[in-house]
């Protein structure tokens, strides 16, 4: 598609398109007087006590509305209890086997009091930590919100993860009590959570409790003093439960993220700037009006699912889908049926589940109804365009805006979308289009000078924004020498990224993934893109291996799309492809046809272990991999990543 056939793209009437647009005339003016800019909106938003100061700026530490106290509980349920708005639906959850809850403003408010009175009564205060390692089910995102009532900080361990990721995230955090469920039902099968939480609490010392809700109703063991039925906690627990009046810098959560080393890195966010920068990026981008059905199906263990399906959301006081299973359990339809069932209109998702959905083919979504849509978006890695023109064509039927959307765990939030509430841009598949109101985004070269416009450099934000981090838990040096050394004064989210002839942002995926290909600079997501341009490929992973004369050679390992066969033909055809997208310089030296490529729950090619298989190395660390595996999984699936490479 080209850049005026995007311009002329027929949205729905909800949304014109006007490159001039007041999105524009918003961001220069947040930019100009940035402070006054956040504290109008933080003021949207019910705080005990004003603060007194908008921002602390000590480079790299920022400190939000000091002074002002403030209850992310509060601001998500207390608000609407006098009004209409305690009727209505939160929550609509489905189960993986079809069963169906919901769940009213008011249903919630009064679960999270009590479930807030049985933490207090297990001897949790204001300050402690808790662990969550839990299914997809309305007790989560309660359990959170009771948490963030009493100013228990929380960190959620992805139900995916490995006893042992556990225990580390347990040991560094300190954790005191857990909250788990017997299990947890994922494509049909029972996962075993209280078991892999023993195996955890054998390697840990810090927690005292477990409590324990019943989900899947299997035998398990409760050890006597230790372990607790979440029904039984509730047992004669108040009604009401004060929400403590918390210092804007609470620590709100810990959110363990994989950096380039081995130690996943705890990046920890406070309440009042948080609460603050996800209240206002879900208004810009998603628009959520009172009748509109919102769902984004990331787990809970994301920061997607923090911020854009616990947080923001409750803070607009939307109604969310919620759905405890696999997008392609029983089959590649569900979701398409639910968007058909519940009328969903606004729906927030990933690339890869886009690309995964969409190599069944046009019939499945076409079979449900999807009218309802009115606007689309993704999340957490760059969108190829076309897996982009799929979701606009056929999810969208052509009148659904798509809003990509790039932030990161350390974010807090969307730093550039396009915004549908603020004045819609011109879409172009594959780019962010700018970073939001407030956010100082530039693009710089490896001494810190901006790029011009076609040039690649590094994506920095040159100044705080509510929504940033306070640093990494324990260890802050550690948040001083990854994020603000490199580019001293600039946060440095470790991203490539370009801009084109219009000040459109395009990001290339991570700096710390390019290859240096004959003294030439190559994101392997470029290379990636342009494979999965071709017709026949489906998903393709790419990785460097020592080259004794270029420095870095290309391997690509493919993932061919249903109906074409692995031969040497097309193995040139790629190569030949490859080379006329990129130019001569990134022609692939090996391409491997593969049934499987290692990633992270989030979707995310696991890049070490892409570059170890390519270059015949060691894997090493493990623990962020591919969704509900166990570390003995993961091992298979490498061997049989590794055997599909070799045959
Ligand atoms: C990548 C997920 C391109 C990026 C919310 C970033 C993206 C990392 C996009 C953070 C996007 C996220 N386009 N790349 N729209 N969104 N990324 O912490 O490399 O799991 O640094 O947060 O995902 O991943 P994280």
């Amino acid at each position: 598609m080209s850049d005026s056939e995007l311009s002329s793209l027929p949205f729905n009437e909800r949304y014109f398109q006007d490159s001039s647009s007041n999105y524009h005339k918003i961001r220069n003016s947040a930019l100009d007087n940035p402070e006054t800019f956040w504290s109008n909106i933080a003021k949207e938003l019910s705080w005990f006590r004003d603060w007194d100061e908008v921002l602390d700026w000590k480079l790299p530490f920022a400190k939000w509305f000091t002074g002002g106290k403030i209850n992310a509980s509060f601001n998500c349920l207390d608000r609407y209890m006098g009004s209409e708005l305690k009727n209505k639906i939160a929550y609509i959850w489905e189960g993986e086997n079809g069963d169906k809850r919901t769940l009213t403003y008011l249903q919630l408010f009064e679960q999270v009091n009590h479930f807030a009175d049985a933490l207090l009564k297990l001897g949790v205060k204001k300050g402690d930590r808790i662990a969550f390692y839990m299914p997809m089910v309305p007790e989560f995102p309660i359990a959170i919100l009771a948490a963030t009532r009493i100013g228990v900080t929380f960190t959620v361990v992805f139900s995916g993860f490995s006893a042992s990721a556990l225990a580390d995230r347990i040991n560094d955090s300190q954790a005191k009590l857990v909250i788990t469920s017997d299990g947890g039902f994922r494509r049909g099968k029972i996962l075993k959570l209280k078991d892999i939480v023993d195996e955890a609490l054998d390697k840990t010392s810090s927690v005292e409790k477990v409590i324990v809700l019943k989900r899947a109703d299997i035998e398990i063991n409760m050890t006597e003093n230790r372990d607790v039925w979440w029904h039984d906690s509730i047992k004669n627990t108040r009604d009401f439960v004060e929400p403590e009046q918390l210092e804007s810098d609470h620590p709100l959560y810990i959110l363990y993220t994989s950096g380039t080393t081995g130690k996943p890195k705890g990046v920890l966010h406070g309440t009042g700037g948080y609460l603050t920068y996800v209240y206002a990026t879900t208004k810009w981008v998603f628009d959520i009006q009172n009748d509109d059905i919102y769902w984004c199906p990331a787990d809970i263990g994301w920061v997607t699912g923090h911020s854009y399906f616990i947080f923001g959301p409750l803070l607009q006081g939307a109604t969310s889908i919620m759905y405890e299973g696999a997008p392609d359990y029983p089959n590649p339809e569900r979701l398409w049926e639910m968007i058909d069932k519940y009328k969903v209109s606004i729906f927030y998702f990933t690339p890869t589940g886009i690309r995964a959905l969409m190599k069944h083919g046009d019939e499945l979504p076409k079979k449900h109804n999807l009218n309802s849509l009115r606007l689309l978006g993704t999340v957490g890695e760059p969108i190829n365009p076309a897996a982009w023109k799929w979701y606009y064509d056929v999810i969208g039927n052509k009148k659904c805006p798509i809003v990509d959307t790039w932030w990161q765990t350390e974010t807090g939030g969307i730093m550039l979308s396009a915004s549908p509430h603020l004045g819609l841009v011109s879409l172009k598949p594959g780019s962010a289009t700018f970073p939001l109101p407030g956010i100082d985004a530039d693009i710089v070269d490896e001494q810190g000078n901006s790029m011009k416009f076609g040039e690649k450099g590094f994506l920095v934000i040159k100044k705080p924004w509510p929504g940033m981090f306070l640093t990494l838990y324990n260890d802050s040096e550690r948040y001083k020498q990854v994020y603000w050394e490199k580019f001293p004064g600039y946060y440095y989210p470790g991203d490539y990224a370009i801009r084109d002839h219009d000040g459109y942002f395009w990001l290339l995926g991570r700096a710390d993934e390019v290859l240096n290909v004959a003294g030439h600079r190559l994101g392997t997501i470029e290379i990636e893109d342009a494979m999965v341009e071709h017709a026949a490929v489906a998903e393709a992973a790419v990785a460097g291996k020592p080259d004794e004369i270029k420095g870095e050679s290309i391997v690509v390992f493919a993932i061919l799309q249903k109906g074409n066969n692995p031969s040497t033909k097309l193995r040139v055809e790629l190569r030949n492809h490859v080379r006329s997208v990129l130019g001569p310089v990134a022609t692939p030296e090996e391409i491997y046809f593969v049934n499987m490529l290692p990633k992270t729950r989030s979707g995310k090619i696991m890049r070490r272990v892409v570059k170890a298989v390519a270059s015949g190395k060691d894997i090493g660390d493990v623990t962020t991999l591919e969704d509900g595996a166990s570390v003995d999984e993961i091992k298979r699936t490498i061997d049989e990543f590794r055997q599909s490479v070799e045959d």
